[in-house]
């Protein structure tokens, strides 16, 4: 029998069908040894972690783990976990699942503004009526998150003549794009925002930040039917019994979210049946073995040869 000279992978997907991250795996590099867990009958030849909500049994069985790859873009599945803390944590930074969540919020964005969900009524009931339609180039969109895919949506927003604003932790400075940073300049983001647009992490600094207050700091009079939110970032940033209730109250036109307090969202949440609201179950930007795996195999395999891991997650200043 040939035995393989590489260092292990340790592969735990919590919820997710491990069987094509193993195929994807073995097919980008065949003579890496591959262990899914829980079957893990040499835990001290376990190099590498790739995780998707692992509970801390997972990390406490390897005493000789190099690296731990998040097999999607946040990170706070891994939030709480008590795995050493030398150990270096890489996040996804991909183009397929990037130009996924462009899609996705430039979908959203555009079913709101042209008034999708009212012609889609008018459909249903064999109406022909034109409704009043502002420009695009009318209608301020406030990204909260500049991080790699708020940036791109911002970008192929820009490119559709919507104005847009930005809103980060740290000052940013993107051509044509309004940059806000920090609570100080929230308020001021939130005053020229039409359609808000969630991109952001969900950090014990933004848990519950899509709330009552912060809906009523929206602009009004700007996207047709009152302001709009579209949450793709995390289910924790929003407070959904607000979200209810603003739209109840004429305080949101719509909304679009991809991402629930609890997943799956409840049967009985009035959110469903909400004539102006979107529910994807967060699908808005899958993470796909093919495209994301070679590129964990190629960090692995420039790590070995000594180079720095790219996307490490800095775990002070992200919690
Ligand atoms: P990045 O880390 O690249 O960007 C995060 C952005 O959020 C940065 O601009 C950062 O600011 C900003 N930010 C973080 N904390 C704060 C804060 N307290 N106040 C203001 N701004 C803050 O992440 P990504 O763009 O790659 O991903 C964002 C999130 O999208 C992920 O964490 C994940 O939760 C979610 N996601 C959802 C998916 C889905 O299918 N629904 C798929 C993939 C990701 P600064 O630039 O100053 O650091
Ligand atoms: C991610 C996700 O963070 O799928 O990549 O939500």
């Amino acid at each position: 029998m040939v035995t393989s000279s590489k260092k292990s992978i340790l592969l735990a997907t919590g919820p997710w069908d491990p069987r094509p991250w193993a195929a994807a795996i073995r097919a980008a590099d065949p003579e890496r040894p591959l262990v899914v867990w829980p079957e893990v009958p040499n835990p001290a030849a376990v190099a590498y972690a790739l995780v998707w909500n692992p509970t801390d049994e997972v990390f406490s069985t390897l005493p000789c783990l190099e690296a731990v790859f998040s097999l999607g873009a946040g990170v706070d599945h891994l939030m709480g976990l008590k795995e050493p803390a030398s150990v270096p944590v890489v996040r996804i930074v991909n183009s397929d699942l990037t130009q996924r969540m462009t899609e996705w919020v430039v979908l959203q964005v555009l079913i709101h503004h042209r008034q999708q969900k009212a012609y889609d009524r008018h459909q249903a009931e064999r109406i022909w009526q034109e409704l009043k339609q502002p420009a695009a180039a009318g209608i301020r969109i406030g990204i909260m998150g500049l991080g790699v895919l708020g940036r791109d949506a911002a970008a192929a927003l820009q490119r559709l003549g919507f104005q847009i604003a930005g809103w980060s932790r740290r000052p940013a400075i993107i051509p044509g794009i309004a940059c806000f940073h920090g609570r100080e300049m929230l308020d001021s983001f939130l005053a020229r925002t039409d359609i808000l647009v969630c991109l952001l992490p969900l950090t014990p600094d933004t848990r519950n930040i899509l709330s009552m207050p912060l809906f009523h700091k929206l602009a009004r009079g700007g996207a047709p039917g009152g302001p709009v939110v579209i949450n793709a970032g995390r289910g924790g940033l929003q407070v959904e019994a607000d979200i209810v209730s603003a739209l109840e109250r004429g305080v949101l036109g719509g909304a679009s979210l991809d991402v629930f307090e609890n997943e799956p969202l409840d049967p009985q949440s009035p959110l469903w049946a909400h004539p102006n609201v979107v529910i994807t179950p967060h699908a808005a930007a899958a993470s796909a073995p093919e495209a994301i795996i070679p590129e964990i195999l190629r960090q692995i395999s420039d790590f070995e040869m000594g180079k720095p891991l790219a996307n490490v997650v800095d775990r002070q200043a992200s919690y």
